[in-house]
């Protein structure tokens, strides 16, 4: 069973990061588990060629609220790993993020995916996870989306968060889900530049490759099908790993409500999607 940050919010809080800790924050379902598995290639493919195929990425990057998904918690399992940098992942707002990572000036990725398309996947997500409370119809959790009343809180909240965060703190690196499936090699070299790494062309070319969807979604160390509160019979963890399936589940006029529905919540933003109204 995963118990979630609630059981452990003071242990939570009083994480103390390392300066060269990597902070993976992102809303659920933007593309977190893609990310994290460039990342620890990225650092890890050649100073520890086993790692990708001896340990599952879960615990090569822990879960930083998440009690257990393994045996031990996000933290525990953090404050154990010897690695430099250490990859930790985080679905926590911009504000409630241990204070430790900002006073180590830490580097963040952030990845922000279109609100649709995110929802989409939530959806499917929580219908296959029994750790997850049950989504109910679409209909209904849709407008749950809307209303912001999901376990990570408001999406448009957490992308705007985070958004404005980036303006006070110069080292998070801010990228879209619909960015990676655009060009990935793309996104790995932004990476690199944020990240100061100097991986050869060859060797991004070959990151590239290892994380396209039809390789990852193989992977049994990254696909989670070895975690057991997850039903693949019902929707793979990998299940599609496209923009705009959104279009298969809107009808509409939910898309109608939707669009009047996001463009008041992020009229006062300046952050744009490309793809999504
Ligand atoms: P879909 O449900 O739309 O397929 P997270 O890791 O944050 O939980 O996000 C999961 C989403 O990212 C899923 O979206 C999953 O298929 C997609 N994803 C994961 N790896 C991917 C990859 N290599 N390429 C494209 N999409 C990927």
């Amino acid at each position: 069973m995963v118990h979630y940050f609630t059981d452990n919010w003071e242990k939570i809080q009083n994480f103390k990061a390392r300066p060269d800790d990597i902070l993976i924050a992102t809303y659920p379902k933007a593309g977190t588990t893609w990310v994290s598995y460039i990342l620890d290639l990225l650092y890890f493919s050649k100073t520890q060629p086993d790692r990708q195929t001896s340990t599952s990425l879960n615990d090569r990057v822990p879960f930083l609220e998440i009690t257990s998904l393994n045996q031990s918690s996000g933290t525990d399992l953090a404050d154990s790993l010897d690695t430099s940098p250490r990859l930790i992942k985080t679905h926590l707002p911009a504000q409630l993020i241990p204070k430790s990572f900002w006073e180590q000036e830490c580097r963040v990725v952030y990845v922000a995916r279109n609100a649709k398309d995110n929802a989409v996947s939530y959806f499917h997500f929580d219908r296959m996870n029994y750790g997850h409370p049950e989504p109910g119809d679409w209909n209904s959790y849709l407008q749950r989306f809307i209303d912001g009343k999901m376990v990570f809180g408001s999406w448009y909240d957490h992308v705007t968060g985070w958004w404005e965060k980036k303006h006070s703190h110069p080292k998070i690196h801010y990228m879209f889900f619909e960015d990676m499936v655009e060009d990935t090699g793309r996104e790995i070299n932004k990476l690199c530049s944020f990240l100061g790494l100097t991986s050869t062309t060859k060797e991004k070319e070959q990151i590239r490759h290892l994380s396209q969807f039809d390789n990852m979604k193989k992977d049994d160390m990254a696909n989670y099908s070895t975690v057991e509160v997850m039903d693949f019979k019902i929707s793979p963890f990998m299940r599609k790993g496209k923009v705009g399936d959104w279009k298969n589940h809107f009808t509409v006029a939910q898309n109608e409500k939707f669009d009047e529905d996001y463009e008041k919540k992020m009229k006062n933003t300046t952050l744009q999607f490309r793809t999504v109204l």
